[in-house]
């Protein structure tokens, strides 16, 4: 076998070998560290990860590709599993009302939030809602990140703007170098339309929206915002159930601000993942992991809403829900795609060593989105998905936190990003 592409002599290779599915408790400290480490690619595969030299069986052709890993770390590429990518305009118009203390629930109740972006991204073409969310995904490749979530959800009853933000997303995936997994939020706000009558949007989600959304293909996942004074427990069980009868795996924003019970709910339905969970019950934490529900923890919305309250990582870890991380990059609660500045929260803030980081923002991640068998881990047959940072060793990207540690990032076998290093 020839290979096209040999990174060797890598200080620290990050495997995260292991079994395919979502890593749980100690799992998520082991890395499968290499000293010395060389990846031989060809076209978008991995053929071979071990240490030192090449063995006898790859050889190289005559355009064979060399990167020297020295002092250098390589690790998966990062997945960024939950993202509101799509989306028009910006909301740093709530910053004044956040530092005086208004809580976000009352600025949406009051008809802004979510309803502000819900009117901006109705009032913008494909074209500029595509083109935003381009230079989106370009930041956040720089970032190392190669799989992103894309959720739907600033259209809520206008459906044609539903379509179009899971159209873009759709587009993106097969034009941008980085893959986008959508997922239908049609549930993310009652509209000011339905505000006293949230049965009759509920049953235009489940009888018209959903349908379509699955014939079409347009989603992988179906999702819905449970929280107090948005969807209540019994409303997001109707709305995924039905998902999941079309064929959408369901995922939920749960206990993000209320313990409504969305931890439990989550693993009574058997969702694939559980996101924010800051404040879930004890008792839901323990459902999830009896179900293996994945915890997707967004330490960048906490810090954004001012909550002086994080999800409680290391109970979560302890009790063996394996966690996952992402940015939940929204204009709203989490404007940043900034996906290291998140591992670095998880770590300073949330307490999660940098294996159960990096665990969390990779393999964790892909099994987040139904991926781990092809991404997530640096292993033979697996697709070349890595990051190449430059950095003495892992916890120190961890540490200097808010600047980027990338030097290369390569996708399904090439290089798709590198640092210039050049100030002009
Ligand atoms: O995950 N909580 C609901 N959805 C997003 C915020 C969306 C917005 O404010 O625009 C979240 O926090
Ligand atoms: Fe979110």
């Amino acid at each position: 076998m020839k290979a096209d592409l040999v990174i060797k002599n890598i200080d620290n290779l990050l495997t995260l070998k292991g079994p395919n599915r979502p890593r749980i408790k100690e799992e998520m400290k082991e890395v499968g560290l290499i000293k010395n480490g060389i990846i031989a690619i060809k076209n978008d595969k991995i053929i071979y990860v071990g240490k030192g030299e090449l063995p006898d069986d790859i050889k190289r052709h005559e355009n064979t590709v060399f990167i020297d890993g020295k002092g250098k770390i390589v690790t998966p590429g990062l997945v960024d599993s939950h993202t509101h990518l799509v989306h028009g305009g910006s909301r740093e118009n709530e910053l004044a009302m956040k530092l005086k203390g208004v809580p976000y629930l009352d600025i949406l109740e009051a008809g802004g939030g979510i309803h502000s972006t819900v009117e901006a991204t109705k009032n913008s073409k494909f074209e500029q809602l595509y083109e935003k969310a381009s230079r989106s995904l370009d930041t956040m490749l720089e970032f190392g990140v190669t799989t992103v979530e894309a959720k739907s959800g600033y259209g809520l009853d206008d459906f044609n703007t539903e379509i179009k933000q899971l159209e873009v997303a759709n587009k993106l995936n097969k034009d941008h170098h980085i893959d986008v997994i959508s997922t239908f939020l049609g549930a993310h706000a009652i509209p000011s339309k339905y505000k006293e009558n949230s049965r009759e949007f509920v049953d235009i989600i489940i009888n018209d929206m959903i349908p379509e959304v699955a014939n079409r293909k347009l989603a992988k996942f179906c999702d819905v915002f449970c929280e107090k004074g948005v969807f209540t427990i019994e409303e997001t069980r109707e709305i995924l159930e039905t998902g999941l009868k079309y064929g959408l795996l369901p995922k939920v924003h749960a206990d993000e601000i209320e313990p409504l019970g969305g931890a439990e709910l989550a693993a009574e339905i058997g969702c694939v993942t559980a996101d924010h969970l800051v404040a879930a019950s004890d008792r839901g934490i323990k459902m999830m992991a009896e179900k293996g529900v994945i915890a997707n923890l967004l330490p960048g919305t906490s810090f954004n809403l001012q909550a002086n309250k994080f999800a409680e990582s290391k109970k979560m870890i302890k009790e063996g829900v394996p966690v996952a991380l992402s940015t939940d990059y929204n204009p709203g609660s989490c404007p940043t795609e900034n996906m290291q500045l998140i591992m670095s929260f998880a770590s300073i803030i949330m307490k999660m060593t940098p294996e159960e980081v990096i665990t969390g923002a990779t393999i964790n991640g892909a099994a987040s989105l139904k991926l781990e068998d092809r991404i997530g881990s640096i292993e033979s047959g697996k697709n070349a998905d890595l990051v190449i940072f430059d950095a003495p060793n892992f916890e120190y990207i961890i540490y200097h936190y808010g600047i980027n540690h990338t030097d290369k990032v390569i996708k399904n076998g090439r290089i798709v990003f590198e640092k210039s290093g050049k100030i002009l």
